[in-house]
């Protein structure tokens, strides 16, 4: 009986040691009015135990931060004497991840594709194996590299042959935590692959979707960190560099960092991640046939296009606008959920920031429409939305991916 009781209490102490808890942490919404608001919440985005969910760049935006326990109390009163309107978002982030927890477990999955809960890396890996075998005519899949902890990043191409057709390129979950984006990748393969009604999208125009670019990272969130956001490779103090900052255009010239601990560490140069290699090599070896690029994120309801590094505007601005801004009104029309984007450069809607790939697919990558969609979040619920609005947010992005493909089929092939 006692030896049941020490086992039972060393897995506890293993558990606990390796995953993250975030017991009384609180997520507070703020809204800064003026620019030194914004300026002091700014300097607090460095600090440890903030964690900004978005970076505070614009006034009267609302902007979401996880607080610490230890901090909560200066915190509060920091925003009370500045007159900074917020109001608590969660009250225990824990008891959010208790939620999520329940959900992930309560289906086990072994080849098919689920909207009903998040799926893991491998469960992933294996919907795509499976379609392969299922539908060898329209599917292949291949490993663009392989990471850190040698995982391989999976693509799948869906073609129904032929050469020289126009391509889109998609991929989701270069941030580890954004768990909403590899769920509109899987759901836009198993529109095109399983439902046969859709059979025209990819008829005249090839899609290419890898939906998780970062599987080290990924799969951390499920095993020790929920929050985690960067990949996984070792570095001399902390782990990982920000995958969507290591993209060599324009590389650390605004809105990245250059230490290792911090979430937006752009890596030790251009080009220093696996994961951006990879992409990076796919895109060169296809660059004459990729005709669109789009990149999911979360969360914050932007629809965003080049470019990231300066706020100047690219030339064809007013085609990736136009575009853009049909995309994102198909989306709300659609929308069961409220859903309502904000269109425009990166730079000028969100903040300055170096290093996507959005910038470098574009600039270099040859890819003249390029696009980053940060999804819906789960505001009181979540960094993600609970798996209940998975379905509802999967399917309204669907009816705007689908805009995406009339115009690149409509403008390339013949
Ligand atoms: C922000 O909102 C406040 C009112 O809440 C308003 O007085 C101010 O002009 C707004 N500033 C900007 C830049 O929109
Ligand atoms: C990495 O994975 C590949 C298969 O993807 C395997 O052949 C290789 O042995 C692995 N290397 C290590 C160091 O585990
Ligand atoms: C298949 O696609 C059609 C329209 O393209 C849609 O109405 C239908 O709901 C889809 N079926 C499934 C099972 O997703
Ligand atoms: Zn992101």
């Amino acid at each position: 009986m006692k030896f049941y009781l020490l086992v039972v209490l060393i897995l506890l102490g293993f558990v606990s040691t390796h995953r993250i808890s975030y017991d009384g942490y609180k997520a507070f919404r703020i809204r800064p009015t003026t620019i030194s608001q914004l300026k002091t919440l700014s300097s607090l985005s460095k600090k440890p135990g903030f964690d900004f969910w978005n970076i505070p760049r614009v006034i009267n935006k609302s902007i979401d931060v996880l607080v610490a326990p230890d901090l909560l109390e200066s915190f509060q009163t920091y925003l009370k004497t500045n007159h900074i309107i917020y109001h608590v978002l969660i009250e225990n982030y824990q008891e959010v991840i208790q939620i999520e927890n329940v959900a992930l477990k309560s289906k086990r999955l072994r080849e098919d594709v689920s909207f009903k809960k998040y799926m893991t890396y491998e469960q992933i890996v294996n919907y795509l194996k499976t379609l392969a075998k299922k539908y060898p005519d329209i599917v292949t899949v291949q490993s663009i590299g392989n990471t850190e902890n040698n995982r391989s990043i999976p693509l799948i191409k869906i073609s129904t042959g032929g050469s020289n057709k126009p391509a889109i390129l998609i991929d989701a979950g270069i941030h580890a935590r954004e768990w909403i984006a590899p769920p509109v990748a899987l759901y836009t393969i198993q529109q095109l692959v399983e439902n046969a009604t859709n059979i025209r999208l990819i008829q005249n125009v090839d899609w290419l979707i890898v939906p998780v670019l970062n599987p080290d990272g990924y799969t951390y969130t499920f095993n020790n960190d929920r929050l985690w956001r960067k990949n996984r490779s070792p570095g001399r103090r902390c782990y990982g560099a920000d995958i969507n900052r290591n993209f060599d255009f324009h590389w650390m010239e605004g809105g990245a960092s250059a230490y290792e601990c911090e979430e937006t560490y752009a890596g030790s140069k251009g080009f220093s991640e696996l994961e951006a290699q990879a992409l990076r090599d796919f895109i060169l070896a296809n660059s004459e046939n990729i005709k669109l690029y789009l990149t999911f994120h979360s969360y914050g309801e932007y629809m965003l296009y080049p470019w990231g590094y300066t706020s100047d505007l690219p030339d064809d601005e007013p085609e990736l606008r136009t575009l853009g801004t049909a995309v994102a009104d198909a989306i709300e029309k659609a929308s069961t959920i409220g859903t309502s984007y904000t269109i425009g450069t990166s730079t000028n809607v969100l903040y300055e920031a170096a290093g996507g790939s959005d910038d470098w697919t574009k600039g270099v990558g040859g890819v003249q429409l390029s696009y980053t969609i940060e999804l819906p979040g789960g505001g009181s619920e979540g960094f993600n939305p609970p798996t209940r609005k998975i379905l509802p947010v999967v399917r309204e992005t669907w009816e705007g991916i689908k805009l995406y493909q009339a115009y690149i089929e409509k403008k390339f092939a013949n």
